[in-house]
């Protein structure tokens, strides 16, 4: 079934939906993003959503193509219109058409585009196993605090971990782990504090990962934002990711390390369902 997207100020079926060959996101990925989960049609903590993608844009220079509450409305017109209950909205911002020139152009409209796509994210059979991650070095450009479609290593270390059997990659660099190659990671020790790598232009600030966060310290677990290193992973009572696409999803091995018995940990079984119950509630 035909999708109805949002293209530049129209709703299209998806399949007449048009971006010009010059448009910077596509000739220099001169554009940022943002993905917020929709759970019984209500989107996830998307006010954050909204000041991570005004900051991307204001890192780069670029002009907003609306309001937050403007972008908001274009989002909740798609849940309807596509009637989802349960999935993500992306929508991304580019700097917009204008002839090729690595200088930003002086007068180009920046392109909104945002399409919905339905998933189940609350039940999730591959949250109840747990994934295996692999390592891989981090080879991504410097700012990754700002959510660029700049993601050609992010899909180069996901499809190495398909190759390798495994559901995901973790990014290390300088001997410590930044985080997943679309999330943030995490591990818990065997004192029981949940480690997360410390915020910096290294890596992403999650918004879920944030939220999580909080929850943790409501249930009074300790958090330590520091860095950790994949042999402190490899000997982690449980690890755990979190992003608005797979709320927290639980981590079993690590490169050939099995951690405790192979099965999701606790601590991150009560997150993951904590973070449900928030997204589902409110
Ligand atoms: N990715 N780190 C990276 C590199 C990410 O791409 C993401 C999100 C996160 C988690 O951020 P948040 O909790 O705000 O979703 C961390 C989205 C889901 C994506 O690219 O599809």
């Amino acid at each position: 079934m035909s999708r109805i997207v949002y293209v530049n100020g129209e709703y299209v079926p998806e399949e007449d939906a048009m971006i010009s060959v010059f448009d910077r996101g596509f000739l220099f990925a001169d554009g940022v993003y943002e993905v917020s989960a929709v759970i019984n049609r209500k989107l996830v903590d998307n006010d954050a959503h909204m000041a991570r993608l005004a900051r991307s844009m204001n890192e780069l220079k670029m002009t907003p193509p609306g309001t937050a509450e403007e972008i908001e409305a274009i989002q909740l017109k798609l849940i309807e219109e596509n009637d989802l209950n349960e999935g993500v909205i992306y929508l991304q911002v580019t700097r917009g058409a204008a002839d090729r020139d690595f200088a930003f152009p002086i007068d180009a409209t920046p392109s909104l585009v945002m399409f919905t796509q339905a998933k189940s994210i609350t039940s999730n059979a591959v949250a109840e196993k747990g994934i295996s991650v692999i390592t891989v070095p981090d080879i991504r450009w410097k700012r990754r605090d700002i959510k660029t479609v700049g993601l050609l290593p992010a899909s180069m270390a996901k499809q190495a971990s398909v190759e390798a059997g495994a559901g995901d990659a973790w990014f290390v660099e300088d001997g410590i782990v930044n985080e997943g190659s679309s999330n943030n990671a995490f591990i818990v020790t065997h004192e029981g504090k949940i480690v997360t790598r410390h915020l910096g232009t290294e890596i992403l600030h999650g918004i879920t990962r944030k939220a999580v966060m909080a929850l943790a310290a409501q249930e009074n677990l300790e958090v330590e934002e520091r860095a950790f290193t994949p042999e402190e992973a490899y000997e982690a009572r449980e690890a755990f990711s979190t992003s608005a696409s797979a709320f927290v999803m639980p981590v079993v091995k690590i490169d050939d390390h099995v951690l405790g018995n192979g099965v999701p940990g606790p601590v991150a079984e009560k997150l993951r369902a904590l973070y449900i119950e928030m997204a589902t509630n409110g």
